[in-house]
């Protein structure tokens, strides 16, 4: 069955029967993809600078990517976690080989990657009869992802406040300050979660000050570091994982986004001293299938054969440079590791945001200030100056 229908009947058909979280959508519905583009179904083409949120770090319909489904998609796309499961070993051993981590479990999303590894590190501490440690310290701005517990991690009220009492206990401090973090450590601490650069909160970095603090707390009072490396994994911030820039290693990290390729699947990567799962601990009946972990796969053989670390590095930094360059007054910050970038505006952002999308940009915003993108690594040069024409124009 090959599915057209008309925008018009689409969103009647949305308003209608879909629940609806995500507030007014952009008026657009995507037939097909290629590379930075996306094409509407009205034949409108558009520079997609979002890249489905920090997924398409490959851009869309990389066709090594598409191989890889395909072939798959003939042979076999799910058995369950019963039976082993070639892909799903491999893929562990290449994030193993790629990372501080020695082991890895895989779940479908990011919020799921968090869930496993906040359960781990409580496990962790459960199976050396320490008991009940429940206290993780997470970041103020954070975001972790929309399950209970990774809800009660982030560190926003908004995001809290309707689904109080939040039962596991995480305390919030402020990023970057040293001494509150310090300050927050009790007897029941098992873990300090952190995003090395705060992404949804509009591309915040930490320092390495912190990062440093952070790990030697975690060394001295014996708890778990743990990074949430779900948006700065997998190149987006200049290197493969965000902890690069700083050389500060975490126990336990998490991964998901751009590691499917669109395809989704989560990872909790781990130290082997802290993968105190046995049999039982935890699981999941899709995590890691032959589909996902093949996907992956053929997205990391990319990353490799196109070098997309290094472009990701250098168009992040000809991107921000661009950005400086521009004689508007209206840019008050520019922030960006990477191609992650955020950009804060002296004018409303949303009507920047409708009005880049009209000359055909998708680009995200934060708040009322704040011009958030996450273009794919394979962006070009000439496709950055476009952007930059673009942003100009509109900003003038
Ligand atoms: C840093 C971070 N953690 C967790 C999540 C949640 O991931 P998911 O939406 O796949 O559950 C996100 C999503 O934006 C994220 O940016």
């Amino acid at each position: 069955m090959v599915i057209i229908m008309k925008l018009e009947s689409i969103i009647e058909m949305d308003k209608k029967y879909y629940m609806n979280t995500f507030g007014e959508r952009n008026p657009v519905s995507f037939e097909r993809g290629e590379g930075l583009y996306l094409y509407a179904n009205d034949g409108k083409k558009y520079a997609d600078l979002m890249g489905g949120i920090a997924v398409n770090a490959l851009g869309h319909a990389h066709p090594a990517v598409l191989a890889a489904i395909h072939d798959q998609v003939d042979k076999v796309l799910h058995t369950s976690n019963l039976y082993y499961n070639a892909s799903q070993a491999l893929l562990a051993k290449r994030l193993v080989k790629l990372s501080c981590a020695d082991k890895v479990f895989f779940a479908n999303s990011g919020a799921e990657a968090n869930e496993g590894a906040i359960k781990l590190a409580r496990m962790y501490f459960y199976k050396k009869g320490e008991g009940h440690k429940n206290e993780i310290i997470t970041a103020k701005n954070s975001f972790h992802g929309r399950t209970l517990a990774t809800v009660a991690a982030t560190g926003q009220e908004k995001y809290q406040q309707p689904y109080r009492p939040l039962t596991p206990t995480f305390i919030h401090v402020e990023p970057n300050d040293i001494q509150q973090l310090a300050d927050a450590v009790t007897e029941n601490t098992c873990a300090i979660m952190l995003e090395v650069v705060q992404g949804e909160s509009g591309v915040h970095p930490l320092t390495h000050e912190y990062l440093k603090t952070a790990r030697r707390i975690c060394d001295e009072k014996g708890i778990l570091l743990i990074y949430d490396e779900i948006q700065t994994g997998m190149g987006r911030t200049g290197v493969m994982f965000g902890y690069e820039h700083f050389c500060i290693e975490p126990d336990i990290f998490t991964l998901a986004k751009a590691l499917g390729g669109g395809v989704p699947i989560g990872a909790v990567c781990a130290r082997e001293f802290c993968c105190a799962f046995e049999p039982g601990d935890h699981g999941s009946t899709f995590g890691g299938n032959h589909l996902a972990c093949r996907a992956a796969l053929a997205v990391l053989d990319v990353f490799e054969s196109e070098d997309l670390i290094e472009n990701s590095r250098a168009m992040g930094q000809y991107f921000v440079n661009k950005i400086d360059d521009l004689k508007t007054g209206k840019i008050v910050q520019i922030r960006g590791r990477g191609l992650m970038i955020g950009i804060d505006l002296a004018v409303d952002v949303k009507e920047v945001v409708k009005k880049l999308f009209e000359k055909g940009w998708l680009c995200g915003s934060v708040g009322s200030a704040t011009l958030r993108l996450l273009p794919p690594l394979i962006i070009t040069k000439q496709e950055i100056d476009a952007f930059i024409s673009a942003l100009e124009e509109v900003l003038s």
